[in-house]
């Protein structure tokens, strides 16, 4: 079987966004291959941080995602493994200092960091695409199922193992492949020309968990269209029908787009169906969660199995990268 990694930062609430654009696509994934999924907690000190809401969010986020469906064997905290850390320094060794600073991510942050009060950019900002590459290859991953945004962090990898693989002369390292799976690009209710993200601001995402009258909320306010006549649809309409799709309501999606396309769509039917599709959906992630919560202390421990299990690929590889790599082992 195939081996799948991914791994999401643990930065706090999972809103409709993460869920359509990459979550759900993981829980599906689950029934083809061998899955390995992350929450990257080293990855989330690049930037300024408070220790007490890392661990927090750490944990929230697994609660999130077992919530969704992810199975709790493929799950595990990156800390946990700290062989991902051993991998990253050998790694760097084998990185290029100057497409590190070319990587749009790290020009982006770093220039927020920049205009930020502080003004202080870590090298972990830097270097963190390597601790990526780690994540991935520790664990000779077949295929990483990531956005279009991490597409030069995968190439990157890619150059890093194939570099490492040169200097050894032998192909060691799998050369992991972006899984591109179509998912839908959810976008803000209240601005439907960004994606749906929670540092725009509390009205720009939906979270999974919300209540019932915040989803109303923001879906009754959507922005549909401006009011001018046009042949094509209007981004924040096409977005509510994306999100009936995506929810694979499509009886009710096919009848509202006749309705639509015979200009006989009421926006307060759509709108309702849309609030009533996520009303559903909320009050099955927060059920379930609210589920594994009341069981918090065993999950934990689940987890804490689960990221020990996981460890051991992670140790068989750094045993072997080091015996390729004239580092002390067991024979040394
Ligand atoms: N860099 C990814 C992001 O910002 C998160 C991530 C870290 C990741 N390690 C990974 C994604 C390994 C895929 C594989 O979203």
């Amino acid at each position: 079987m195939k081996r799948v990694l991914s791994a999401i930062q643990p930065t706090g609430d999972m809103h409709y966004g993460n869920y359509f654009g990459a979550v759900k696509n993981w829980v599906d994934l689950q029934d083809k291959y061998e899955c390995v999924y992350g929450v990257v907690d080293y990855h989330a000190m690049t930037m300024p941080y408070n220790p007490k809401k890392l661990r927090e969010n750490t944990w929230d986020v697994i609660f999130n995602l077992l919530a969704v469906g992810v199975n709790v064997e493929n799950l595990f905290i990156q800390s946990l493994v700290p062989e991902h850390t051993e991998l990253n320094w050998i790694l760097s060794c084998f990185s290029s200092y100057g497409q590190l600073t070319r990587m749009t991510q790290f020009k982006d942050k770093s220039a927020q960091n920049k205009a930020g009060e502080e003004s202080f950019i870590s090298s972990g900002l830097l270097s963190y695409p390597i601790l990526q590459a780690a994540d991935i290859l520790i664990y000779k991953a077949d295929f990483v199922p990531v956005g279009k945004d991490q597409q030069q962090h995968l190439e990157l990898t890619r150059n890093i193992a194939q570099r490492f693989n040169n200097q050894m002369g032998k192909e060691y390292f799998v050369l992991p492949e972006i899984l591109f799976t179509e998912t839908p690009k959810i976008m803000s209710t209240a601005d439907p020309m960004k994606k749906m993200s929670k540092s725009a601001g509390e009205k720009h995402s939906i979270s999974l968990f919300a209540d019932e009258k915040v989803i109303m909320k923001r879906i009754k306010s959507a922005v549909t269209d401006t009011g001018e006549k046009t042949d094509t649809m209007s981004p924040g309409i096409a977005n509510l029908f994306m999100l009936l799709k995506a929810s694979n309501k499509m009886d009710i999606h096919t009848s509202l787009m006749d309705d639509y396309n015979n200009n006989a769509l009421k926006y307060v039917d759509l709108k309702e169906a849309v609030a009533q599709t996520l009303i559903e959906l909320s009050t099955q992630f927060k059920a379930k969660k609210a589920e594994f919560l009341t069981n918090k202390k065993d999950i934990k421990n689940q987890i804490k199995y689960s990221s020990s299990q996981i460890r051991k690929i992670a140790q068989e590889t750094i045993k072997e990268v080091k015996e390729l790599t004239g580092l002390g082992n067991v024979r040394f």
